[in-house]
């Protein structure tokens, strides 16, 4: 993967470089250090700042070239906005995506960042580092005519580099994992069927992670018979990819995170319509978020036990395709009728997480998810849905995404909701229909769970397509890696 991007810290301001930057507050004023830099160029910062209505906020920018005084090109300032919400490690990574952006478009490629606020912690320097570093993921790599983007070189210059480098180590290590997400989704279903991922996986071995691959004939043993059906119209069979990171005590029951792994989703003989359908090459988002998290906790040998599972499969119409009507059995041995063979990912969960929860009695199960249109059109592209047998997860999950940016929003799960998904013919049947459709599919799942601690992500809306963000310029958005993390390191991790 090209990086646009090299970061290093620094004690002192390079004695040369292309630009200097500063951050100045919504008083238009400069930090101790920032102050001092400005103050040899002899410019009247408050006349420039009212003269170019430079107000302070984010997004605003003062731009000199050939500073007098200093050996640069240009001298930058950007505004940082008000303290209070403003100092949380989202809106610092929001900061580091927007100032690769405006760097970039200025045709900088080497800068020096004085970060001289008292109260910048190292985790959200780090986190105005990770945000850069987002910022400058470009998927171009099926593009002959290239753009010519030149890498940018960025120096971050703080009084306790040595304080900052653990915490910077972290967070881009979570980075690159969403970095990892995001390739994964934004390639298309001709260069990444199941195995091509199952290799992608496997690479994980070699940062420690235990990686397993389980074959069509391993999961017929197992008795996998709703996955199996999903994946039997291809011409790619299946995989289940188990991945174990274990940094934590022998002892101690593992974390588990299971992703939807759809490589391409056509609909099956229940078919989509044309329109958009290309899109469909996302629907491993949630397995992509689970690898990437996987390589995250690796490279920072997270002190907890974590087991990842992604269901990988191909949803196609073909003469030995699964067809509505028919009853399948499931892992748990519950017999399930397929109304709709395009509601394909409650199929594969079913039996990812029934393996998942016999085999490794995690503490705790989330599984994360592109599974319904339905909810894309309740919450749209900025939260993802958040569905969950225990209470105490949901608040952990909010405040997760509250200090990740990848944001979360609770929604109701019951028995009152199993009415819809009764079969005629089978215990259970695999479509409620259009109401409350996020929500039937969240019920659906949870009767291949027991009585571990689970949470479900619907991330049909946040998993790829979103609008540009400070941090994403991509159509994959690597959603769940960051969320996870935030969620393990402050919850579980010693
Ligand atoms: N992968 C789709 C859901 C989806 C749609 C994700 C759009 C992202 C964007 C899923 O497999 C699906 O087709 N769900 C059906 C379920 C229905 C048949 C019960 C849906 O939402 O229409
Ligand atoms: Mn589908
Ligand atoms: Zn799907």
């Amino acid at each position: 993967m090209p990086s646009f991007l090299s970061i290093r810290l620094s004690e002192d301001a390079p004695k040369s470089t292309q630009a200097l930057v500063l951050y100045a507050d919504e008083s238009r004023s400069l930090g101790p250090r920032g102050g001092a830099i400005w103050a040899r160029t002899g410019l009247d910062l408050k006349k420039i700042a009212n003269a170019t209505g430079f107000n302070g906020r984010p997004g605003h920018m003062i731009d000199i070239p050939a500073p007098a005084g200093l050996d640069c090109e240009r001298l930058v300032v950007f505004g940082r906005g008000a303290d209070g919400e403003g100092d949380s490690e989202a809106a610092w990574t929001d900061r580091g995506g927007s100032l690769f952006a405006k760097l970039d478009s200025a045709g900088i490629h080497e800068a020096a960042i004085i970060l001289d606020e008292p109260g910048l912690t190292p985790r959200l320097v780090a986190a105005l580092a990770a945000g850069a570093r987002l910022r400058s993921y470009r998927f171009e790599k099926h593009q002959t005519r290239k753009p010519n983007h030149k890498p940018l070189d960025l120096t971050l210059v703080t009084d306790a580099p040595r304080d900052i480098e653990p915490a910077l180590h972290d967070a881009l290590a979570v980075a690159d994992g969403t970095i990892l997400a995001r390739d994964l989704v934004n390639e298309p279903a001709n260069i990444l069927g199941p195995q091509e991922i199952a290799a992608v996986a496997q690479g994980l071995s070699e940062i420690g992670v235990l990686v397993e691959i389980l074959t069509e004939d391993d999961m017929a043993r197992l008795g996998m018979g709703a996955l199996l059906a999903v994946g039997q119209g291809s011409r790619r069979p299946p995989r289940l990819v188990v991945m174990q990171w274990r940094g934590g005590r022998k002892v101690e029951a593992p974390l588990a995170f299971v992703g939807k792994g759809i490589v391409f989703d056509t609909g099956g003989i229940s078919i989509k319509g044309a329109a958009n359908m290309e899109a469909m090459k996302g629907d491993m988002a949630g397995a992509a978020a689970v690898i990437g998290l996987m390589q995250a906790l690796a490279t920072r040998r997270a002190k907890i036990n974590a087991v990842g599972v992604v269901a990988l499969a191909e949803n196609m119409p073909d003469g030995n395709a699964v067809r509505p009507g028919d009853i399948l059995t499931a892992m748990s041995g519950e017999t399930i009728e397929v109304i709709s063979t395009d509601a394909e990912g409650r199929l594969v969960l079913a039996d990812a997480l029934c393996y998942t929860q016999d085999r490794f009695r995690p503490s705790v199960m989330v599984d994360l998810a592109t599974l319904t249109g339905a909810m894309l059109v309740a919450l749209g592209h900025d939260y993802a849905g958040l569905f969950t047998n225990t209470e105490a997860l949901a608040a952990k999950f909010h405040e997760a995404g509250r200090i990740s940016g990848e944001k979360v929003w609770h929604l109701p799960m019951g028995p009152a909701y199993d009415k819809l998904i009764e079969s005629r013919f089978a215990d259970i049947k695999n479509s409620g229909g259009r109401s409350g459709g996020a929500i039937t599919a969240a019920q659906f799942l949870s009767h291949f769970v027991n009585d571990v601690p689970w949470a479900h992500l619907d991330i049909a809306g946040t998993g790829f397509g979103c609008a540009s963000s400070e941090t994403n310029a991509s159509w994959g958005t690597g959603f769940g890696v960051a969320l996870f993390y935030r969620l393990v390191r402050d919850n579980y991790e010693s």
